[in-house]
């Protein structure tokens, strides 16, 4: 098995961002840029069947970039690049901090701000040195009728070298054809070519480019797609990236029989996944680990984040759900809230303008209009009616309110928590309830109606003589 080191830059400033946000931790449809290019490179060495081993290059922001790729990813390892003087010298950091890594034969180079790369993009440089062995160096490269931020190829009669655009004459930027920031090497040559890099350019940086000479045995692979290699330097590249990300998540997801009426004004963050025959209307936002089952059916504007949808649910127009569970078959919306920790059972209805949070709703249970319940729980085949709340808030703590199943509770309802609703048991419209009510019982709680007749002339409003 060959063994690869795959070094990956995130050290870097991000200074044209313009933002606090370390770089490399810049969200791309729901995931750091950083992730994009890890995710990438293992599953290329997985389907290689290579032996490989990943360092990432840390220093701008190093505790955040370096605390959150220990969370994500176990198998990393860590090269502290202590001043950002260049992408060479980062290079000469991934060695010097982690020895280990001069002992692979050979070494594949990824910049952290480039998410586009996908497993064939290793794969294509990887297969193009099988094909050449005698090769020392290969540089991804494309063409691009806007090269401007990149470093041009320079071709000569032997090999290429790369010159940065700030180094670049006026003759030179012409050139379309840009460095990708994506090689692969042979190490021993990396290693001797990173011993002589200097800083004499316009950045006063160690260029990692500068590896790359007019010399027989380094080559340029030109790659079709210039989109894979789109480098994230600004916030406008970054919306870009982002774009061709969501684009490429719809269609897979199509390919895989999900149904977007309109995959332009639809969003699906990457993790997320949606199985066959479901139906994504216009402008349904579908973020973090959200699961949609199959046959469900989203409306328009609904937005979900970090949710699990049962296969047949169905979410109306205009709802906002966090961190819930709603069971198959079940229907919520339109204009419905579902906080953390819902669980909204099987074949449940939620219904407009109810906000539910921290509460489990039993197989049937209806809360059809206009109410609030939370820390709650109703049990199965149970029917809420309209303007329905659960006062579970004293002021100072949180109280629990429980509801049996098959339970009937009429409109404009008030539940004082803590509280327990017995089985089977009936609450009147308009009651506030204070005390539990037992299995089977009947509840009514309020002041009883004496009407006077003619009375009403005391209190309207007679209109003047004109
Ligand atoms: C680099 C290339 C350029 C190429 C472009 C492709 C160099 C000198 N230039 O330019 O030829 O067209 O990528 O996108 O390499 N980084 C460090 N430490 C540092 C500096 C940078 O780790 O001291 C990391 C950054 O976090 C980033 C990557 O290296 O992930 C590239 O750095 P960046 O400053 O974005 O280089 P570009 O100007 O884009
Ligand atoms: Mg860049």
């Amino acid at each position: 098995m060959e063994s690869v080191g795959i070094a990956i830059l995130a050290a870097g400033k991000g200074t044209r961002l313009k933002i606090d946000l370390a770089k490399a931790l810049c969200p791309a449809l729901g995931r750091p840029l950083v992730d994009h290019v890890v995710v990438a490179a293992k599953k290329f060495a997985a389907s290689a069947e290579l032996k490989a081993s990943l360092t990432a290059v840390v220093g701008h922001k190093k505790e955040e970039v370096e605390g959150h790729l220990k969370k994500q990813f176990a198998d990393l390892s860590f090269a502290w690049q202590k001043e950002q003087r260049g992408t060479g010298d980062a290079l000469r950091s991934y060695f010097s901090e982690c020895p280990d890594n001069s002992k692979h034969t050979y070494t594949f180079i990824v910049c952290a701000d480039t998410p586009l790369v996908t497993p064939q993009t290793f794969d294509c440089l990887w297969q193009e040195l099988k094909t050449r062995p005698t090769l020392q160096a290969l540089a991804g490269t494309f063409v691009t009728p806007a090269p401007t931020g990149y470093g041009r190829i320079l071709r000569g009669q032997k090999g290429f070298r790369i010159v940065e655009e700030k180094d670049a004459t006026a003759e030179e930027r012409k050139v379309t054809e840009v460095n990708s920031g994506f090689y692969l090497v042979k190490t021993d040559y990396l290693l001797s070519r990173l011993a002589g890099l200097n800083n004499q350019n316009k950045s006063g940086e160690f260029y990692l480019t500068d590896v790359f000479a007019l010399d027989s045995e380094v080559t340029a692979v030109t790659y079709h797609d210039e989109r894979e290699f789109l480098g994230v330097n600004t916030l406008e590249q970054l919306e870009q990236v982002t774009q061709i990300l969501r684009q490429r998540k719809i269609r897979s997801l199509m390919n895989e029989g999900v149904m977007f009426y309109d995959a332009a004004s639809s969003w699906v963050d990457c993790d997320v996944t949606i199985k066959a025959g479901t139906v994504i209307h216009p402008g349904v936002r579908l973020f973090g680990k959200t699961q949609v089952g199959a046959n469900v059916v989203l409306e328009s504007g609904a937005i979900l984040q970090d949710c699990q949808i049962e296969d047949g649910a169905h979410v109306l127009a205009y709802s906002h759900l966090e961190k819930a569970i709603v069971r198959s078959k079940a229907h919520v919306g339109p204009f419905a809230r579902l906080r953390p920790d819902s669980d909204i059972g099987a074949d449940a209805k939620i219904g407009n303008f109810v906000e539910i949070k921290k509460s489990k709703l039993g197989t049937g249970a209806k809360v059809s209009h206009l109410s609030y319940v939370g820390d709650a729980e109703i049990g199965e085949e149970s029917n809420i009616g309209c303007g329905f709340i659960t006062c579970n808030y004293d002021g100072r703590d949180k109280h629990k309110t429980k509801i049996g199943s098959h339970v009937f509770i009429g409109s404009d309802v008030q539940v004082i928590a803590p509280i327990q609703i017995g089985d089977k048991s009936f609450v009147a419209a308009g009651s506030t309830v204070t005390k539990d009510v037992p299995a089977g019982g009947f509840a009514i709680a309020r002041s009883s109606q004496s009407t006077k007749e003619g009375m009403a002339q005391r209190f309207l409003k007679s209109k003047k003589p004109s």
